[in-house]
């Protein structure tokens, strides 16, 4: 049996979530999946896509190991420098304090970000509760309507994701195109059952991220998938450039960019 960090909601003796009765509209869509699947990049460019259309949507980047606010826009777009560490070194999260270190954008005025600033680290700030995460998702959906999270793969060790997963009301789970990915999910997803994680409110979707992944192999070994998204050229020099949140303007992205048009009608019908 493996021995899960201390503090990790997958620790064992604890007892189960409340049932809730009803099903809440799409308010919360944790994206997750394997390592290197592209859940930043989705989530960056579906929180792109929903600004876009004018649509205040706050967007949640849990990596603390590569903090990627640093990594989706030039710092110079940013109008402030917060941290979510600021939010999670709190005794309570409150609608007040999370505006207070959300980051807003000079030119995008419908997203906000909260992130991790570049230089820090999971031990930059106090340790946090898997109460006090649930409280910062919870708070989120006073904040916006709608609520991306870029969760990180490594859910034994990383609190908030694990909580985003399991309180989100929606999960867009990537695999990329290859079997350590198959290898990743069929290792986690156990750690999700036991949490009475609600499967079906999960889509499951094939990523491309290199252009020679063969994405028709990938529904052979998962079976379904409801999303199939293409690689593109230029979306990966705008993640070399550091700015995911760039325009796709050339044609072999039109791909792309149908399949987050088809997420987003799917998801939040927007
Ligand atoms: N559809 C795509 N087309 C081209 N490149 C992509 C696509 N999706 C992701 N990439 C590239 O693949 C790499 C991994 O993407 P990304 O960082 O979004 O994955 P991740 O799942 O968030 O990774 P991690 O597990 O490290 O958090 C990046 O270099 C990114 O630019
Ligand atoms: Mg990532």
């Amino acid at each position: 049996m493996l021995n899960f960090m201390k503090g990790s909601i997958f620790s064992r003796h604890q007892s189960a979530p409340p049932e809730d009765e009803k099903e809440p509209d799409v308010q919360v869509l944790a994206v997750w999946g394997s390592p290197g699947s592209g859940k930043t990049t989705i989530s960056v460019r579906l929180a792109k896509y929903l600004a876009d259309k004018k649509r205040n949507v706050v967007l949640l980047l849990c990596d603390m190991t590569a903090p990627m606010l640093p990594c989706i826009c030039p710092p110079a777009e940013l109008e402030c420098e917060r941290s979510l560490g600021s939010i999670l070194a709190a005794t309570h999260v409150t609608d007040t304090l999370i505006r207070q270190n959300c980051v807003t954008l000079k030119k995008m005025s419908h997203l906000t970000l909260i992130g991790m600033l570049k230089g820090e680290n999971v031990f930059t700030y106090p340790a946090y509760t898997k109460e006090l995460a649930a409280e910062l998702v919870d708070h989120l959906r006073d904040i916006a309507p709608y609520v991306i999270v870029d969760c990180g793969s490594c859910i034994a060790h990383d609190i908030l994701s694990a909580v985003a997963l399991l309180e989100a009301d929606t999960v867009l789970r990537l695999v990329n195109c290859d079997l350590k990915s198959v290898s990743y999910l069929s290792s986690q997803l156990p750690l999700l059952k036991d949490q009475k994680w609600d499967a079906d409110k999960q889509y499951k979707a094939a990523s491309d991220v290199k252009s020679n992944q063969a994405g028709e192999h990938i529904k052979q070994v998962l079976g379904s998938v409801a999303f199939q998204i293409p690689h593109s050229s230029e979306l990966e020099n705008l993640a070399l450039e550091g700015n995911l949140l760039g325009e796709l303007a050339l044609k072999d992205s039109r791909p792309f960019r149908k399949e987050i048009e088809k997420i987003s009608k799917e998801v939040f019908s927007v």
